[in-house]
């Protein structure tokens, strides 16, 4: 052996594109996304939305349409949001128990378009369709009553269920929401909808484009920090999942996703269960504002991203670049 020199080479196995590709740990393919797809009313309309460049609203026709090619790409599956038109907006979000309202007419239609090779989640939480822009009930002073709140998350869960949705995915935060709305579906026969909880989902700065892309952020009157996560905590994340699972979620998420991959990694060491990450619309904003200076290459920087999800042991990710990837992964 001669001195000075390492006998261990890590470099070796990285040498050649043959055998990185054979030493990779982690993949990620199109069957790891779900694509979030915003819906408004009309027909054959587009809506640009100028917080999250390249991502529109879409009126129901289209949105069918835009799923059909997402399951072509391989992606399994799609999550629904609603920019509800302000006339129907009211204090206690009643049009979220509509059967007629625009998420249940897009899942129809998506459900009709694609049948069993797409699957659709929906968000269940007031915000498009309060007129204060929060995710529930509010008291004389502004507080989210959870209780009152977790009695209308049902009904809008059933509403869904009841109009075809897959997965529903309580974006809420209230106490014991999960319990109550698994009771409702096997009650309501709907044995087979699954929940996704956003189990640990933080009261983050980075929702802003979504708030613009569902009409509630001029509405937002304070911060929702009384019900989602204070960022600083990772102990109060693995209580949120503990209790979403034994209430009976089917996968947890964490959401936003970067910027918590360690809360990620900690929720799927320590509970046997499908983990998420929802990458959010600031993520997304971020990386295209980065791309756009030439600060990175945009379809690089997408895919790293994706894959530190899946190191990090996520089954899956919410992305708006969900379809984008998947045609660079060749879907
Ligand atoms: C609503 C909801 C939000 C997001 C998903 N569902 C916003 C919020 O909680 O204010 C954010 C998604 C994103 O930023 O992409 N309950």
């Amino acid at each position: 052996m001669s001195a000075g020199y390492p006998n261990i080479r890590l470099r070796r196995t990285r040498a050649t594109a043959w055998s990185r590709a054979l030493h990779r740990e982690v993949l990620v393919t199109p069957a790891d996304l779900i694509w979030p797809l915003f819906v408004t009313e009309g027909h054959g309309v587009e809506d640009p939305i100028g917080s999250l460049p390249g991502v529109s609203r879409w009126s129901v026709d289209l949105v069918a349409q835009r799923a059909r090619e997402a399951a072509a790409a391989g992606i399994p599956c799609v999550a629904l949001f609603p920019n509800t038109q302000p006339e129907r907006r009211s204090e206690d979000g009643a049009e979220a128990l509509n059967p007629d309202n625009l998420m249940c007419r897009a899942i129809k239609a998506i459900k009709d378009a694609c049948g069993e090779s797409l699957g659709v989640l929906t968000d269940v939480a007031l915000d498009p369709y309060t007129s204060h822009g929060q995710d529930g009930l509010i008291d004389g002073e502004g507080y989210v009553l959870n209780d009152a709140t977790v009695d209308v998350l049902v009904g809008q869960s059933l509403n869904q269920a009841a109009a075809g949705a897959d997965i529903i995915a309580p974006s809420d935060m209230m106490d014991g929401r999960i319990g109550a709305i698994r009771e409702a579906l096997e009650d309501g026969g709907h044995i087979n909808v699954q929940i996704m909880a956003y189990a640990a989902k933080y009261a983050s700065a980075f929702y802003g484009p979504f708030r613009d892309a569902v009409g509630s952020r001029g509405l937002l009157k304070g911060n929702k920090k009384t019900y989602q996560m204070d960022p600083g905590n990772a102990e109060e994340a693995l209580r949120e999942v503990e209790l979403d699972i034994a209430e009976g979620a089917d996968s947890v998420m964490v959401k936003p996703g970067l910027p918590y991959l360690d809360i990620a990694l900690r929720v799927k060491e320590a509970f046997q269960v499908p983990v998420f990450a929802y990458q959010v619309s600031g993520e997304y904003a971020m990386i295209e504002a980065a791309a756009a200076v030439g600060a990175g290459d945009r379809d690089a920087l997408v895919l790293e991203t994706l894959l530190a999800f899946k190191r990090a042991g996520c089954s899956g990710v919410l992305t708006y670049h969900a379809l984008h990837a998947a045609r660079l992964m060749g879907g």
